[in-house]
C-alpha cells in the first residue's frame, strides 16, 4: 500500500508540474480528487480493508489527500498570478504615445461681435427682437418715412421679391414691428441679416446689422450719446471717444453719423483711420415724429432714439480685417485666427 501511495504522490507532483494553466491543473486535480478520482477511489476502498488495519491505512490515505489538496491549491495560486500578470501586460497603455489630434472649430468673427454686442446691451437692460428677413416694403421703407419713389431708397440698393415683398435692407424694420406690438417704455435690440445689391472690399450683398431702439418719456440725444460712450468703452478700449456728426436718415430727426476715435492709433492718425484719427461705425438719431405716429405712439408724449450698426464693419475695425469678403469665403486659415 505504502508503495502505491508513494507512486501516486510522485505522479501527482509530475502532473502538477506539467499543468501550464488553471484548466489543465483542474483536470489533474479531478483525476485524483474528483468524484471518480484515484484518491477518492482509495478512500472508498477502505470498506474492504481489514478492520484492524483501517486506522493505519486511513491515516496514510488521508495524509496523501491533505497533501494533494494543498499542493494543488499552491500551484493554482501561482498560475493565477501568472495569468493576471500576462493579462495586465497585454492591456498596458503607453501614456507617452502622442494623443490623437482632434481639430476643433472656432467662432466666426461676426458671431463673436454679435455675442459681445448682445452682452453689452442686454447688460444695460435691452430686450432682443429678431424680425423676418423677407420683409414687407411697408416695414422696411414706408413706415420708416421712406415712401415709394423717395430718393432715400437709392441709399439701399434693394433686392425686391415682388412689388410688396423684399429682402430687408436694414434692421430698422424691427423698430416698426416692435413699436406696433409694445407700448413704451421700449428698449430693444434687433440683430440680423440684411441684404443689398452691393459688392466690393467693404460691401457684401448679405451682411449683419444690429439695431437699437429706446422710446420713453423724456429721452434726448444726450441719452444716446451717453449710451454710445459706454458701448465704445466696452467694445473697444476705455479710452475710446465718441463723436457725432450731422447726417440724414428719413426715419430719424435729427440724424447723426457716429465716429469712434481710432483704437489703433489712439486718434493720432494711421492707416486704419486713413489719417483722420476717427472711424465711422454707425448711424443714429432721434426717432422721427412721423415714425412714432405711424406706430401709434404719441410723439408729444414720447421721444426716442435709434441706432444701427454693421457687424462686419465692427469686426473689421476690432480685428483689423481689411477685406469684408474674407468673412464669407470660409477659408479655415482665416477663421482659425479667431480662437479665443
Ligand atoms: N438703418 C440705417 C442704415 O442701414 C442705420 C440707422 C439705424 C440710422 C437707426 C439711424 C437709426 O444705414
Amino acid at each position: 500500500m505504502k508503495e502505491k501511495i508513494e507512486a501516486m504522490r510522485v505522479s501527482i507532483e509530475e502532473g502538477i508540474a506539467a499543468a501550464e494553466n488553471r484548466k489543465e491543473l483542474f483536470e489533474q486535480k479531478m483525476k485524483y480528487l474528483g468524484k471518480t478520482g484515484e484518491i477518492t477511489a482509495l478512500l472508498k476502498g477502505m470498506r474492504d480493508v481489514a478492520p484492524e488495519e483501517r486506522p493505519q491505512v486511513g491515516k496514510i490515505i488521508n495524509e496523501l489527500r491533505f497533501w494533494a489538496e494543498e499542493a494543488f491549491a499552491a500551484r493554482e495560486e501561482v498560475l493565477k498570478q501568472q495569468e493576471l500578470s500576462a493579462k495586465y501586460a497585454s492591456e498596458k497603455i503607453d501614456v507617452t504615445m502622442p494623443a490623437k489630434f482632434v481639430e476643433t472649430g472656432s467662432v466666426h468673427p461676426v458671431t463673436l461681435v454679435r455675442q459681445e454686442l448682445l452682452n453689452i446691451f442686454t447688460g444695460m437692460g435691452f430686450d432682443v427682437y429678431e424680425g423676418p428677413e423677407i420683409e414687407k416694403d411697408y416695414y422696411n421703407f414706408q413706415a420708416l418715412n421712406i415712401p415709394a419713389d423717395h430718393p432715400a431708397r437709392d441709399m439701399q440698393d434693394t433686392f425686391f421679391i415682388s412689388g410688396e415683398f423684399l429682402l430687408r435692407s436694414q434692421t430698422s424694420s424691427g423698430q416698426i414691428r416692435v413699436m406696433e406690438n409694445k407700448k413704451p417704455p421700449i428698449k430693444v435690440l434687433s440683430p440680423g441679416r440684411v441684404y443689398r445689391s452691393d459688392s466690393d472690399a467693404t460691401h457684401s450683398p448679405m451682411f449683419h446689422q444690429m439695431e437699437g431702439l429706446v422710446v420713453d418719456k423724456g429721452i434726448t440725444l444726450n441719452d444716446l450719446k451717453g449710451l454710445l460712450d459706454e458701448f465704445a468703452r466696452r467694445m473697444f478700449t476705455s479710452e475710446t471717444k465718441v463723436r457725432l456728426r450731422p447726417s440724414y436718415f428719413p426715419f430719424t430727426e435729427p440724424s447723426v453719423e457716429v465716429d469712434l476715435s481710432c483704437s489703433n492709433c489712439g486718434g493720432k492718425g494711421c492707416r486704419i483711420c486713413k489719417g483722420t484719427g476717427w472711424i465711422e461705425v454707425l448711424g443714429a438719431g432721434m426717432v422721427n415724429r412721423k415714425v412714432l405716429e405711424n406706430c401709434g405712439v404719441d410723439p408729444d408724449v414720447y421721444t426716442g432714439f435709434a441706432f444701427g450698426m454693421g457687424l462686419e464693419r465692427i469686426a473689421m475695425i476690432k480685428y483689423g480685417i481689411s477685406d469684408i469678403r474674407l468673412m464669407f469665403e470660409n477659408d479655415v486659415r482665416f477663421l482659425k485666427q479667431f480662437k479665443d
